[in-house]
């Protein structure tokens, strides 16, 4: 079947006024904001604790979230799972979403290759992610990747630059980017992927230290 076009509509996503995190499930299982919906199996909505210090968001679902309806479950997710960790945090206790809530890809021989959200996608979708954020209220907010990073935090924010350390946002108290767990795994080579994780882990740890109320954050990688 032929895929549709890349782009051809785009509205606002319809969030019903008073929604709990539950209504809003509900709801984005039906948005057709944008295109996406046609390609993706279904919507990935976030997923954790409603009252989660911790949120964590990502770009768009990949192939295995499309198909299982929950984020950061496929190889991206294990190696945040890894991350947390070995930055003192469980998975249990995040919020985990994305910008995007529908799998935008392409064909490539059998597989479904992903292709990133355009800035209409990310508009479109927005919403779903603003009613995320004010209900959950996250004490600390991660973006992971550039997509993420730049729809959170402006255009002009860069990741390689910027990652690591708290900045200014009206979005939660505390807000962070670091790269995205997937950029890890196209690593070339041991060195390279553990020299990867490693600085995944110290942003994460930055997160952390906030979360266990010590004061990591606050001696010279703090809050602005
Ligand atoms: N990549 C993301 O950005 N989000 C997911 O949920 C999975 C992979």
């Amino acid at each position: 079947m032929p895929l549709p076009p890349d782009q051809t509509t785009s509205t606002s996503a319809p969030v019903p006024e008073g929604a709990s995190l539950a209504d809003l499930v509900a709801a984005a299982a039906g948005c057709q904001a944008c295109d996406l919906w046609r390609r993706g199996t279904q919507t990935v909505f976030g997923a954790g604790p409603p009252d989660a210090e911790l949120m964590l968001v990502g770009e768009q679902p990949g192939d295995r979230e499309d198909l299982e309806g929950a984020p950061f479950v496929g190889p991206a997710g294990k190696v945040l799972d890894r991350g947390l960790r070995a930055a003192g945090i469980t998975r249990e206790r995040a919020y985990a979403t994305n910008v995007v809530k529908h799998f935008k890809w392409t064909p490539r021989g059998k597989r479904r290759l992903h292709q990133t959200p355009n800035a209409a996608e990310q508009a479109a979708c927005r919403p779903w992610l603003e009613a995320e954020l004010a209900l959950v209220r996250p004490t600390v907010l991660v973006a992971l990747g550039a997509t993420a990073a730049t729809s959170l935090l402006g255009r002009s924010f860069r990741v390689t630059r910027d990652r690591g350390r708290f900045v200014e946002s009206s979005l939660a108290p505390y807000v962070l980017a670091t790269v995205h767990p997937s950029s890890i795994l196209r690593s070339q080579g041991d060195d390279e992927r553990e020299r990867a994780m490693d600085g995944f882990i110290a942003d994460l740890s930055v997160a952390a230290s906030v979360l266990e109320g010590d004061d990591r954050a606050t001696a010279g990688e703090g809050r602005p």
